[in-house]
């Protein structure tokens, strides 16, 4: 690794509670004793006289939470599902504070034609965000999946050779960071590059354009949009393993290039079946990201499960979804923690992951998991340390 990404910068310069089982049972099916909790003790007489601490708690945002803690809280935003379902739309206004478009600001959807933008979608998006007084997470520049066919169909026939691609590569960062400039707070301008042995991925850009491609949509990016913070972005990159270890050594070999990086993206995509790091481990995996001057975000938290759910792993995927929270809680530059999703209703994971699912922190009628309340009671905890 360390051969190929001095390589990159070299060319970038070129270029428990105590349950009894019997009352656990007594709860009902899994998921459902939350929401239940929550509707019975709502509907308690005299609760709406008796304000304190647990009912502020109780009904409190994961945004107004997040602002307390100095966390923003992002979710991915479906633009179908926006157009489409008033209760979406209704979460998605209350409980966030942050919006990444899951899908409308990649380059198939931005760019189907060669030349030819679409911005509604993503203009839709960043209006509602406006808005609602949300900040917008721009996803993704440069990223080996969801290209347009014009674009991989030239390479591979090779009617875009490497010195078009570069100029198409340019013109598309300049073009699409230049039309939200200023509306945009972060930007995941690479997105999977490293691969699951810490070498760069050999994608389309690798192959075609050397290692420099990165450092190169940074600067591009940079000069399209000077106040977006820039960030790397990956998967499998929460705790310390090799892939982590490579993008330090990326990041700390860019930054010693004056290449304008600014944040490290944990992507967070867990399963209850794999474990989870500790939040310790998070912690100070985002911390040593932090040491050399960048920001860090948890960017696409889902804790995915095999199906059915029942008690045990919806438990298990609350402690996965709050190890991601309290690593970027107890990391010192964590600005953003967002979901890739937040009702099981839209999720991406079933139609990816065979035989998984109910991997967001609301279920398909939008009722609280586990989950929602781990995520509340993290950011709570942070605040009163503040
Ligand atoms: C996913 C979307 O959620 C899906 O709707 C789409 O079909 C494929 O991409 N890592 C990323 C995201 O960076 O862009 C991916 O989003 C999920 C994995």
């Amino acid at each position: 690794m360390i051969r190929t990404v001095a390589a990159c910068v070299a060319a970038a310069a070129l270029v428990a509670s105590t349950w009894g089982v019997g009352e656990l049972l007594s709860r009902g099916t899994p998921g459902e004793s939350v929401v239940r909790d929550a509707q019975l003790q709502a509907k308690a007489p005299g609760k709406d006289k008796a304000p304190g601490k647990n009912r502020d708690l109780e009904h409190a945002s994961l945004r107004d939470l997040g602002r307390r803690a100095g966390v923003l809280i992002g979710t991915a935003v479906d633009i179908s599902a926006l157009d489409a379902d008033a209760t979406y739309r209704e979460h998605l206004a209350s409980e966030f504070s942050s919006v990444t478009a899951e899908n409308a600001m990649k380059w198939s959807e931005l760019e189907p034609e060669r030349g030819r933008y679409e911005w509604e979608a993503a203009e839709k998006l960043v209006r509602t965000a406006e808005k609602n007084g949300q900040r917008v997470r721009g996803h993704t520049l440069v990223w080996h999946n969801q290209l347009p066919r014009w674009l991989t169909d030239g390479v591979e026939s090779g009617a875009i050779g490497p010195r078009k691609l570069r100029k198409i590569l340019r013109n598309h960062i300049l073009t699409v960071v230049g039309h939200f400039r200023g509306r945009i707070y972060e930007w995941d301008v690479v997105n999977e590059v490293i691969d699951d042995n810490g070498q760069l991925r050999e994608s389309i850009w690798l192959k075609n354009l050397g290692p420099g491609y990165i450092a190169d949509a940074f600067r591009w990016a940079h000069q399209a949009d000077p106040h977006a913070k820039l960030f790397l972005n990956d998967y499998n990159v929460e705790g310390p393993n090799a892939k982590a270890d490579a993008y330090y050594e990326l990041a700390q070999q860019l930054l010693r290039a004056g290449v304008p990086v600014h944040g490290m993206g944990i992507q967070g995509h867990l399963g209850v079946q794999y474990g989870f790091w500790s939040a310790i481990q998070v912690a100070e995996n985002l911390r040593r990201f932090e040491a050399l001057g960048l920001q860090t975000s948890v960017t696409e938290a889902d804790v995915r499960m095999i199906m059915p759910p029942d008690t045990a792993k919806l438990q298990a995927q609350a402690q996965g979804y709050s190890t991601l929270m309290q690593g970027c809680l107890l990391a010192t530059r964590c600005r953003s923690f967002t979901v890739w999703g937040f009702t099981d209703r839209y999720s991406w994971v079933p139609g990816t992951f065979e035989g998984q699912g109910a991997a967001t922190i609301l279920d398909e009628d939008f009722q609280p998991k586990p989950a929602y309340d781990a995520l509340k009671a993290d950011l709570a905890l942070a605040a009163r340390r503040r």
